[in-house]
């Protein structure tokens, strides 16, 4: 019999005109869905982190977006291109290391303004136009993670010795929760589950924000899925201790020489792994990689605030007086990533990854 997973976990609930978001600050403890009424409110719930993972963050940002401009009246096509390209690019600055929110602003903004001179579409077209836009990036969303997570588990099983018992170890969120559902690096996970194959996940804390501990942990548990939390200074110990298949985690930029950013803590494990010779796999979408950016030295880091490392809930952990660096991401070097780059077009070397992409990325900009 095999696993069907048919996750209930949403983090966007959307009805044309109407967006709702899991406030994931609340979880594991409270579920409470927060409206979004313009990019006001989607660029506040980003910046606080109420939504996040690279995917979901542009799903949101866009969708605040189209239910502004839906409650909105125009003049002309234009001023709909005009107004739609500022908010965009005003979602962009909440958070600058995920290149997803930039890649779909540039993909709407281009599109609108290539059609602003087509006399056959009405003002009213014209808009809908962009909110269907949005609306075609949280509905693609799903297939595009189910394929990732399909390429991703054959890949695995093709390249392990024990395809009845694989244990995975990942970091971050990357789950129905980072994403419009199933998730990338978390749908790898899935789809191994699915086939039967997973013996034990294992998923870090990732402090500060602890989306591990709080969102992977609460994601494996409500699918059943035989899991394990574990600190984030113990990767090395679990792959000295078990027998780790392989570790999968997501990512928020690839650029062309396959360097990845993805959560603060992804490139020690990659460490490690490469020391234990455990395969380190990246998942992502097409929409994570930036050809525009030739090395993981060109990606801005973000920086938040030193009270999500000082303080749990209002409570002072750290001594008072000192101070913190919080960086929220790092880059991990495609040298590392041993496994490949999981994507909804396959699995790529990362030296690969600067051909295979661009061509996709032409063709669907077509
Ligand atoms: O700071 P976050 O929670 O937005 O960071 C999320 C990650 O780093 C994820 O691994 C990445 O965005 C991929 S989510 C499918």
């Amino acid at each position: 019999m095999s696993n069907t997973v048919d996750s209930n976990l949403k983090a966007i609930r959307y009805d044309r005109g109407n967006l709702d978001i899991l406030d994931q600050l609340q979880l594991p403890t409270h579920t409470e869905y927060i409206p979004i009424k313009n990019t006001e409110d989607g660029w506040d719930a980003i910046k606080q982190m109420k939504v996040r993972g690279a995917p979901a963050i542009a799903i949101v940002g866009c969708l605040s977006m189209a239910v502004e401009i839906y409650h909105m009246e125009f003049q002309s096509h234009q001023e709909i291109a005009d107004y739609v390209k500022d908010k965009l690019n005003y979602l962009v600055t909440a958070r600058p290391t995920a290149v997803n929110m930039k890649e779909a602003s540039d993909w709407i903004s281009k599109m609108l303004q290539e059609l602003t001179t087509d006399s056959d579409l009405s003002v009213h077209a014209f808009k809908e136009l962009a909110i269907e836009a949005a609306e075609i990036l949280f509905e693609d969303d799903v297939t595009i993670n189910k394929d990732i997570g399909r390429h991703g588990a054959e890949h695995i099983l093709n390249h392990c010795q024990d395809k009845d018992n694989v244990n995975i170890l990942t970091h971050c969120n990357t789950g129905s929760l980072a994403t419009a559902g199933y998730g990338t690096a978390l749908g790898v996970i899935r789809a191994l589950h699915e086939k039967n194959r997973i013996k034990h996940v294992y998923c870090t804390e990732t402090r500060p924000y602890n989306q591990g501990a709080r969102l992977t942990a609460y994601e494996l548990v409500h699918e059943n899925i035989p899991a394990t939390l574990i600190l984030d200074s113990m990767p090395a110990i679990l792959m000295s201790h078990h027998d780790i298949t392989a570790v999968v985690v997501g990512a928020d930029r690839v650029v062309a020489n396959g360097d990845t950013a993805n959560k603060i803590g992804t490139i020690q494990i990659a460490i490690i792994a490469k020391h234990f010779k455990v395969p380190f796999y990246v998942a992502c979408p097409l929409t994570t990689f930036d050809p525009s950016k030739e090395s993981g030295k060109e990606i801005a880091i973000e920086e938040r605030p030193h009270i999500e490392m000082t303080s749990i809930k209002g409570q002072r952990i750290a001594a008072h007086g000192i101070d913190c660096w919080n960086p929220a991401f790092d880059v991990t070097p495609a040298e590392l990533i041993t496994g490949g780059i999981v994507t909804e077009y396959g699995v790529f070397k990362p030296s690969e990854i600067k051909e295979k992409l661009t061509a996709k990325k032409m063709e669907k900009d077509k």
